[in-house]
């Protein structure tokens, strides 16, 4: 077949189409796989002025889970509404009411007092708190559908909607039921195609007359040898043409700064280690001598597990130190806390609330034998109790490092530090005085982003106190350097978002695009 007859019948097609169709639904009505109908007919007809593209964003409205279940029952207000109709009832107690609900309609409180004020602002029922008590009275008997109820009606005959498909009386009620998270959009771009004027009229005479280059060498022409009569008419490549998008797998930017962070750590000669997530309260807070009523170990702040509640200590002797350590110093030369210390409260399991809790263990492994300095390092989940906005998350990572050696010094620690942010590629590095129970002296560390043009702060350090060391037998003239800090503000930096939750929730475009 001649190429032109072949683009003729969709030339064709179009022509009885009319008006812009979408290219997929192109490539489904004819049967020919979109790659090819785009790199081949629709491609040559643009080429000789026949069609043209257009690209349109859409934003395609479909119902979330929660609408799906109310498509056959109603909305939250209707159930409970045609609840309260039930056996004539015409008033009843708020509070009571909101029991037969949960009761028989599995409705939570939540969406029960949803319901209740949606009814309220239709007039449906009206309430009144005259007896000291809140009733609700029914207003109207059989209340004609609300716009949002329409709106959810239309998703009966289509799963997805565009804007412009639904009717204009009912947009302002999409809006509502968006913010009732009754319904999402999702932006699709469209590739419509469409005829040129010329287009639209051509035959096939004319179009036959149209001197086509040739962009396409059939295996006839290979073989009767036509092709190199043809040769001034073979289409020249097209080099500056963009090809498809290709969305390949890759690696999550997190990932790739992971395993930066891990190649920093071992270039300075550390090795990686892990630790429990499950943690004993005891590592987590007691061994780095945060007192038994330190707030960061209330409920609020940290994640407290039921199922198993508590966990195992280690050797007596070293709890035995511990004790002591808090409650008047033991031998470490402090004066300790001066409070009762509980085995019940060390023993209980929480969520790592800070990879120190892992760093920590570390000291266990030291003997008389051990090959000093030792250097060691973790980048792992924690967990803290925060409720979750921009810039925090309730699970988030960290990376900690420790080093330990013969007569140390604070010096030390500044070197590891610079050392550490330069090859992480910050130049500027500042230290100030800090506080952390764990540590004496402590340091604030706060690294120069040229991007930004401003000091960020990244993270605690310091030196293990004796109080934290000593458990482990580890005494001067061997000293304990540590740092820590959070990688998501570092990731943050690197690729440019200012809102954490981008990093896990990802919005699946910047990934896409993410060249990091
Ligand atoms: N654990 C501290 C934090 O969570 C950081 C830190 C680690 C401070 C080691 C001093 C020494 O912020």
């Amino acid at each position: 077949i001649s190429i032109k007859t072949e683009h003729f019948a969709i030339l064709q097609k179009l022509q009885k189409i009319r008006k812009p169709i979408e290219a997929r639904s192109l490539s489904e009505k004819l049967k020919i796989p979109y790659e090819k109908l785009m790199s081949g007919a629709i491609f040559s007809l643009e080429q000789v002025g026949l069609a043209k593209f257009q690209e349109e964003e859409l934003e395609l409205i479909t119902l979330t889970k929660e609408a799906k279940s109310y498509l056959n029952l109603g909305l939250p207000e209707r159930q409970i509404f045609n609840m309260l109709g039930k056996n004539d009832r015409k008033e009843v107690k708020l509070l009571d009411f909101a029991k037969e609900i949960e009761e028989k309609l599995n409705f939570q409180k939540r969406l029960f007092f949803v319901g209740i004020s949606k009814m309220k602002k239709n007039r449906w029922i009206l309430s009144s708190k005259s007896m000291g008590y809140e009733q609700i009275f029914i207003n109207k008997e059989s209340p004609e559908k609300t716009e949002e109820e329409q709106v959810l009606d239309l998703f009966k005959d289509k799963i997805s909607y565009s804007l412009s498909e639904i009717p204009k009386k009912l947009r302002e009620a999409i809006n509502s039921i968006y913010n009732r998270k009754l319904v999402k959009k999702n932006k699709r771009i469209l590739r419509l195609v469409e005829l040129t004027p010329k287009g639209k009229i051509i035959t096939k005479e004319e179009l036959q007359l149209i001197d086509e280059e040739i962009n396409l060498i059939s295996s006839e022409m290979l073989k009767d040898g036509s092709w190199k009569k043809n040769l001034s008419n073979l289409k020249n490549y097209e080099v500056n043409a963009l090809g498809p998008n290709i969305t390949a797998g890759k690696y999550h930017p997190l990932t790739i700064i992971i395993n930066e962070v891990r190649e920093v750590f071992h270039s300075m000669g550390f090795e990686e280690i892990k630790g429990p997530i499950v943690e004993e309260a005891f590592y987590n807070f007691d061994c780095l001598f945060q007192p038994q009523d330190h707030p960061a170990r209330e409920m609020q702040d940290t994640f407290y597990l039921k199922n198993p509640a508590e966990g195992k200590l280690p050797k007596k002797k070293i709890v035995e130190v511990i004790k002591n350590t808090h409650e008047n110093g033991g031998t470490t030369g402090s004066t300790g806390w001066g409070y009762k210390w509980s085995e019940e409260i060390a023993k209980k399991m929480l969520l790592r609330t800070h990879t120190t809790a892992t760093t920590i263990r570390r000291l266990s492994h030291i003997t008389k034998k051990s090959k000093l300095p030792m250097k060691v390092f973790c980048v792992d989940r924690v967990f803290r109790n925060e409720s979750e906005d921009k810039t925090h998350l309730a699970q988030f990572m960290q990376i900690d490092g420790i080093v330990i050696g013969e007569n140390l010094t604070l010096s030390d620690l500044i070197g590891q530090l610079v050392e550490f942010y330069k090859r992480m590629g910050f130049e500027k590095v500042v230290t100030r005085p800090g506080f952390f129970p764990y540590t004496e002296p402590s340091m604030e560390i706060s690294v120069y982003s040229k991007e930004l043009g401003a000091w960020l702060e990244m993270g605690g350090s310091g030196m293990f106190r004796p109080e934290v060391t000593y458990a482990w037998g580890v005494k001067d003239p061997v000293r304990v350097l540590a740092w820590g800090m959070g990688l998501e503000r570092l990731a943050m930096l690197k690729l440019k978002r200012n809102d954490i939750r981008d990093l896990y929730q990802s919005p699946i475009e910047w990934l896409r695009e993410a060249s990091y």
